[in-house]
């Protein structure tokens, strides 16, 4: 009998949680209909809650009627059923589920809701396409492995507000509806109607809101805040993301790492119940630059970057020489008792690999079995060739792979990316396994190619290094920061800074970075103005939340750990949005529409 109602069928039980302990004891379960079998006189129907799967039984000798009602039951029907719980027949144990030694012997059974037949199955392992898995992506989440995640998300979460609780923190909402804060991207607007021709912008993060709660006394404040930018997507990234956000008054570089190291400790403990060793490795940024080429190392494997300069400077190898003549480097990376792994195919395909990063070639050297082959090796005196080997440390089974640059940072950061694309062809990037490392002391400015002008590498509220201050009038691309980031498996998890905190300072910031004192002003005032007013030292830091779940989870794809993400382009196929409105409402915003310019890029 069908009715709209779910009375007479209150539950007991989690379809997932049924157990031989409840053999003998009348249930009742609720959930979606993963499958239905119909054998005849018996009718297997598989039902689905949150925390997993149970199977219920209809037997047409005991009950024609209700067996008739079963036998009419299709996939994703919603269902409540009651029956006793009985221990499976031999051979019918299944050991690949929780519930897999019993089954729920059906008594009554209340279809609650039919379903049309989904666009796709709704099953752990599928092949269907992501963008319509997005469209209905309220199917997608029935799939045990979301549902797993987004639970183990709420378990990050709930972590994560005990922790900065423990800690002291308060936590302290800011506004969504604000004005433009600098964090590198562009901002997402929403047009006034009250303010014609006006906007807010959506926070890039609460930078500015978290330094003023510093000056108003608040000491210690944490949020889980949601933060927008409109820039390049990418499999780590999302136009809205989650930060833990936190600040602190008070302090210096050490007492912010100290409470980021405890917040990851308590995280991987409370959510994976596994210990992290601190404290955590740290490396000044030129070092991770220097040993990784990458200021965001993956340390699951070893494969340094070795400089070999010196040796190839001399070299009637040309490739070499002119590299270094025209002030670059040459860098060598041995991938250590992996010569067998790869194939001269694989050489062909990691050069084609490194000249996406802008190299212009790749040299290898290989010893196996006693044996040497190579590119270069030839056109070395054996004097050089045996200093770039004793620098390397080869020995035999051992493949190395050298780039040469005349732009030293082109040659580090392109066979970074080389270390890394051999430590994933080689299986060696465990998702299971988590390196730890603090990259910190990063530059103050990076040059923009694009604006042709300095700008701020972290942001423009970063304190000098002390002893890098007086670099401020002499060689400010060469000052060093009080920035760090925190890198897990090559993913970096955080940023943060200590701040400066005296207003001349902030001024004389705003003006390094090409900023008039009229445009500081417009921009930065009201944070100019409340330094006036008795500013504690502060720093702090924001985790990117969703990629710490990521991490978590196990999953390369930040799509996977958020439950309404968006596509590569920013769009989002469910809702479709963004969509457009109506007339009226960009009349009330005074906004009037010109399609003609050329469509930004995509
Ligand atoms: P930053 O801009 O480095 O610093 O951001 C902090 C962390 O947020 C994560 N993140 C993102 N995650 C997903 N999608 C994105 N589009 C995205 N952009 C950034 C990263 C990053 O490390 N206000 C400063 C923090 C501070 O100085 O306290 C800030 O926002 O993991
Ligand atoms: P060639 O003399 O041009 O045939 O180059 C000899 C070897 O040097 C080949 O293996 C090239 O791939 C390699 N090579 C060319 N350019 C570079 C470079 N910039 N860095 C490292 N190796 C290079």
């Amino acid at each position: 009998m069908e009715t709209n109602s779910i009375k007479g069928f209150k539950r007991t039980i989690y379809c997932g949680q049924v157990r031989p302990g409840d053999i003998g004891r009348e249930v009742t379960v609720c959930g979606w209909v993963q499958r239905a079998r119909n054998l005849g006189g018996l009718i297997f129907i598989d039902l689905r809650d949150r925390t997993g799967i149970v199977q219920c039984v209809f037997d047409g000798a005991e009950d024609a009627e209700l067996s008739k009602l079963a036998s009419g039951v299709r996939s994703e029907w919603v269902l409540a059923v009651a029956g006793n719980v009985r221990a499976r027949g031999e051979g019918a144990v299944n050991p690949n589920m929780s519930t897999g030694q019993v089954e729920v012997l059906a008594v009554r059974l209340r279809v609650l809701s039919r379903s049309e037949t989904p666009p796709f199955e709704i099953t752990d392992k599928t092949d269907v396409g992501e963008n319509l898995r997005l469209k209905y992506r309220y199917l997608d989440l029935r799939r045990p492995a979301l549902q797993k995640t987004l639970a183990l998300r709420h378990r990050a979460l709930q972590a994560t507000r005990a922790y900065f609780d423990s800690q002291g923190f308060y936590e302290i909402e800011t506004p969504i509806m604000t004005k433009s804060t600098p964090e590198g991207a562009r901002d997402y607007l929403v047009p006034s109607r009250l303010h014609e021709g006006k906007f807010y912008a959506l926070p890039q993060s609460p930078q500015q809101y978290k330094q003023l709660l510093m000056l108003s006394g608040f000491d210690r404040y944490m949020q889980i805040a949601r933060c927008f930018r409109d820039e390049d997507l990418r499999a780590d990234r999302q136009p809205e993301f989650t930060q833990v956000d936190l600040e602190m008054s008070f302090v210096d570089v050490d007492d912010v790492l100290a409470v980021g190291e405890g917040y990851v400790k308590s995280l991987w403990k409370s959510v994976l119940g596994i210990e992290v060793e601190t404290p955590i490795l740290r490396i000044p940024y030129a070092q991770a630059l220097e040993r990784f080429g990458s200021d965001k190392p993956d340390m699951r494997f070893d494969f340094e970057l070795i400089n070999i300069t010196d040796i190839a400077e001399k070299s009637g190898f040309k490739v070499f020489s002119e590299a270094v003549a025209g002030g670059g480097s040459v860098r060598v990376i041995n991938v250590q008792g992996h010569a067998a792994d790869f194939t001269r195919k694989d050489i062909d395909a990691l050069t084609e690999f490194i000249k996406g990063y802008r190299a212009k070639g790749l040299a290898w050297l290989k010893l196996a079995g006693g044996e040497m082959s190579s590119s270069f090796a030839k056109f070395l005196t054996k004097e050089e060739l045996d200093a770039v080997l004793a620098r390397a440390q080869a020995k035999d089974g051992d493949i190395l792979f050298i780039v040469a640059d005349a732009d030293n940072t082109r040659a580090l950061q392109s066979l970074g990316a080389l270390r890394v694309e051999c430590a994933r062809r080689l299986g060696l990037m465990k998702p299971d396994e988590f390196k730890f490392l603090w990259v910190t002391e990063f530059p103050m400015f990076e040059w923009s190619e694009e604006e042709q002008r300095l700008v701020a590498a972290h942001h423009p509220f970063t304190s000098p290094m002390d002893e890098d201050i007086a670099l401020l009038d002499t060689d400010p691309a060469r000052c060093r920061s009080k920035a760090y980031d925190l890198v897990i498996n090559g993913y970096e998890v955080l940023s943060g800074s200590i701040r400066i905190f005296d207003s001349a300072l902030q001024s004389r910031m705003f003006a390094l970075l090409g900023h008039t004192p009229e445009d500081a002003q417009e921009r930065f005032g009201q944070l100019l103005t409340a330094f006036q007013y008795g500013v504690p030292p502060h720093g702090g830091m924001g985790f990117g939340f969703d990629r710490l779940v990521m991490l978590l989870a196990g999953t390369d794809n930040i799509r996977d750990v958020i439950a309404f993400p968006k596509l590569q382009n920013a769009s989002e196929p469910m809702m479709a949005s963004p969509a457009q409105v109506e007339e009226k409402q960009l009349r009330d915003l005074h906004i009037k529409l010109d399609l003609s310019q050329p469509k930004s890029a995509e």
